[in-house]
């Protein structure tokens, strides 16, 4: 084994927080103060930033009727009405379309670089936000749903042109402690130096072969229904066909132009 990898019993506080992160969507009805989100999300805001370019902001929601209507973008899932708070994270492209107008220039016929740049920034403070949740006992989901209608999400949260939400984080005290999902072996999913250079053991159909028993087993134990190659199956379901057609059309409404 090459000696880059890490001895699987080094410990520090965050690696036994990742250790033990699930998604939490049962939520006790108590409120997140105001404090927490605030400390949860300027910790989250120390994030990198592509350039410095900080093209991201955050809705908070916990206006009850603002959940009800986001929820059924979402296919009506439970959490995001229940959610004591919801986070948005959006792709926010109004201040470098300032600082470019500033100086004769602008953003519109932005590029595939500009979407991307601004929706990695803000999945980065999204990631770096639930963890600084989960250190503090909180719980979470993320909701990539919401761009199931990005137009309609928009209307929803008085988004500007210029500004998508990327995805939304639910929020609030676990009232619940999930089993954690299987991951993939390691090894089909970990290179060296380049891709493939080193055998994983076995080939790709028997990896898979090998996961999807692994999550119908951790489905099937949990009470879940599923099939016998789980994994596999549910992502041929979820992807074919392709997931939000729309939303290319969608995104380049709101002025990300993805080209
Ligand atoms: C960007 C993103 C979007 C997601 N969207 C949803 C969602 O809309 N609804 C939901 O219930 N879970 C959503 N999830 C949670 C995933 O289903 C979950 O992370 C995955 O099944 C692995 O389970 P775990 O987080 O408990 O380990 C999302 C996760 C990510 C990273």
């Amino acid at each position: 084994m090459p000696d880059t990898q890490p001895a699987p019993a080094l410990r520090s506080e965050t690696i036994a927080l990742l250790s033990r992160r699930v998604s939490v969507r049962r939520f006790r009805p108590d409120p997140v103060p105001e404090a927490m989100v605030e400390a949860i999300l300027k910790a989250a805001f120390r994030a990198p930033s592509s350039s410095n370019i900080q093209s991201y902001s955050v809705v908070v929601v916990r206006d009850r009727d603002v959940l009800a209507r986001l929820a059924p973008v979402t296919g009506h899932q439970k959490h995001v009405a229940e959610a004591p708070v919801f986070l948005a994270f959006c792709a926010d492209l109004t201040r470098i379309a300032f600082a470019l107008e500033k100086h004769g220039h602008t953003v519109a016929d932005n590029n595939m670089e500009t979407g991307l740049v601004s929706s990695i920034d803000a999945a980065l403070v999204g990631m770096c936000a639930s963890l600084a949740a989960g250190s503090l006992g909180l719980g979470g989901v993320m909701i990539g749903a919401v761009r199931n209608d990005a137009s309609a999400v928009a209307k929803i949260l008085g988004l500007p042109e210029r500004v998508y939400c990327v995805f939304g984080l639910c929020l609030g005290w676990p009232d619940d402690a999930p089993v954690q999902k299987p991951r993939m072996d390691y090894a089909g999913v970990v290179h060296y130096e380049r891709y493939g250079a080193q055998r994983a053991e076995g080939d790709m159909a028997s990896r898979l072969a090998a996961y999807d028993a692994d999550l119908a087993r951790h489905y099937r134990a949990t009470g879940r229904p599923t099939t016998d190659d789980s994994w596999t199956h549910d992502m041929d379901k979820k992807f074919h066909p392709w997931l939000r057609d729309k939303l290319r059309q969608q995104l380049e409404e709101r002025g990300f132009d993805f080209r």
